[in-house]
């Protein structure tokens, strides 16, 4: 049953959204209810949402995650409704959302940090960060079933309520269609070569996995001045567009790439080897610390099993060459100073965004858009509302 006495009271309205109700299952397109933003909340119109490989995490079960939830971690759109005390944006405002927030105020916010905010911690688990639900669907049953969303956010809905703090505001003017794919891919990308594998003028980088993420992996390593960019991907048409974006070289294996990038640099390897896989496997672990020589840095951006706690590496090459492993979470970026920035350098023609766009689906396309995404069709799959 809708709950016809609480509409008014929470400013309820009704909207589409693609919602997983469990593992393994398709994302059902119908509509929901959402109430409205409370305390540090907005309430956003979406203009689109870039599908990234995160939410097929939610699908496969490698990512932990409560259901039913709203997918979708990256859009932009624009503020129709704001709660009590929000004093960052207004009504009209256009906004990208970030999968992370950042409260500014947290230990690690504090620190520099706020890719780690306290607040992004539950971020899969469901509910809003005062532990209630602002969508509602028809569960099995008929029933009135609150519903998650993925990262604070659920981009896959034509309006969506979410924190302040999740929100950067840019420019009016700026195409909100480009602007959505900074919210993840763009930035994790970007930041992961920039600033979690620390690339420098001169540089030579590997990025292993050229898709949404690894593209701009390829981008930042680009913009760094790194002199060698390998890209790795066994699709060929992954790599054609890696090279149109800054790869100097390509290599459809980690081997093959190590081949490349060892006559390259004389023997001496790469400084960095950026894991931009599907999946993270551990697997891959010790190839990728072989790609890097002294003091190389191997950044695990890729997302593992869940339930995977095992990886072979070699110690010995860790302590003899001072290499390191570093995860990287949305690539070690701080969404409200560089999201505006990344757009900037849109602006200034030096990052590719509409390039990444390979195809565009409606929401009810969601299902048609992450098949292509498995069969390594697109770059980043964007839907358009
Ligand atoms: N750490 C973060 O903050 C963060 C943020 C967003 C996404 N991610 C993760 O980053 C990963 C990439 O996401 P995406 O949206 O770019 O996915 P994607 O599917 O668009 O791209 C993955 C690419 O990896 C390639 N690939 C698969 N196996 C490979 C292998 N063995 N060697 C080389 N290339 C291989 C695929 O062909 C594909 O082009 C995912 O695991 C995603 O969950 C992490
Ligand atoms: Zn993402
Ligand atoms: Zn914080």
């Amino acid at each position: 049953m809708w709950r016809a006495g609480r509409t008014a009271m929470l400013g309820r309205m009704r909207t589409t959204a693609a919602v997983l109700w469990e593992p393994g299952g398709k994302w059902e397109v119908e509509e929901v209810e959402l109430d409205g933003p409370q305390a540090g909340e907005v309430l956003v119109e979406l203009t689109a949402s870039g599908l990234c490989h995160s939410d097929e995490h939610m699908v496969t079960g490698d990512l932990p995650v409560a259901y039913p939830m709203v997918g979708g971690h990256e859009g932009a759109g624009r503020v129709t409704e704001i709660g009590p005390g929000v004093t960052e944006v207004a009504v009209g405002d256009p906004v990208v959302m970030t999968f992370l927030p950042s409260c500014g105020r947290c230990p690690y916010c504090a620190r520099g940090w706020p890719s780690l905010c306290n607040d992004g911690a539950g971020a899969t688990l469901g509910p809003q960060l005062d532990g209630t639900y602002r969508f509602h669907a028809r569960g099995p049953g008929g029933h009135d079933t609150d519903v998650g969303q993925m990262c604070l956010l659920g981009t896959f809905a034509r309006h969506t309520v979410v924190p302040v703090k999740s929100v950067v505001k840019i420019d009016e003017g700026f195409p909100l269609d480009l602007a959505a794919l900074v919210g993840c891919g763009v930035t994790t990308g970007f930041g992961s070569a920039v600033r979690s594998a620390d690339l420098r003028a001169g540089d030579s980088a590997v990025v292993i996995g050229v898709g949404g993420i690894g593209a701009n992996a390829v981008q930042g390593a680009r913009v760094a001045g790194c002199r060698y960019v390998v890209a790795v991907d066994p699709v060929e048409f992954k790599r054609e567009q890696a090279l149109t974006l800054g790869a100097t070289h390509t290599a459809a294996s980690i081997d093959e790439a190590w081949e490349v990038v060892s006559e390259l640099t004389r023997g001496q390897l790469a400084d960095a080897a950026i894991l931009c896989t599907g999946v993270a496997e551990g697997a891959d672990l010790q190839p990728a610390l072989q790609l890097v020589g002294k003091h190389g840095r191997v950044v695990v951006t890729a997302l593992g099993h869940a339930e995977e706690d095992t990886a072979s590496l070699s110690l010995l090459e860790l302590t003899l060459y001072e290499k390191q492993i570093r995860g990287a979470l949305f690539g070690s970026s701080a969404a409200q100073h560089d999201v505006p920035r990344l757009l900037e350098m849109h602006n200034l023609g030096q990052l590719k965004l509409r390039e990444l766009i390979t195809k565009e689906y409606t929401l009810e396309q969601v299902n048609t858009g992450y098949e292509d995404m498995r069969a390594g069709r697109n770059i980043r799959g964007l839907i358009r509302y």
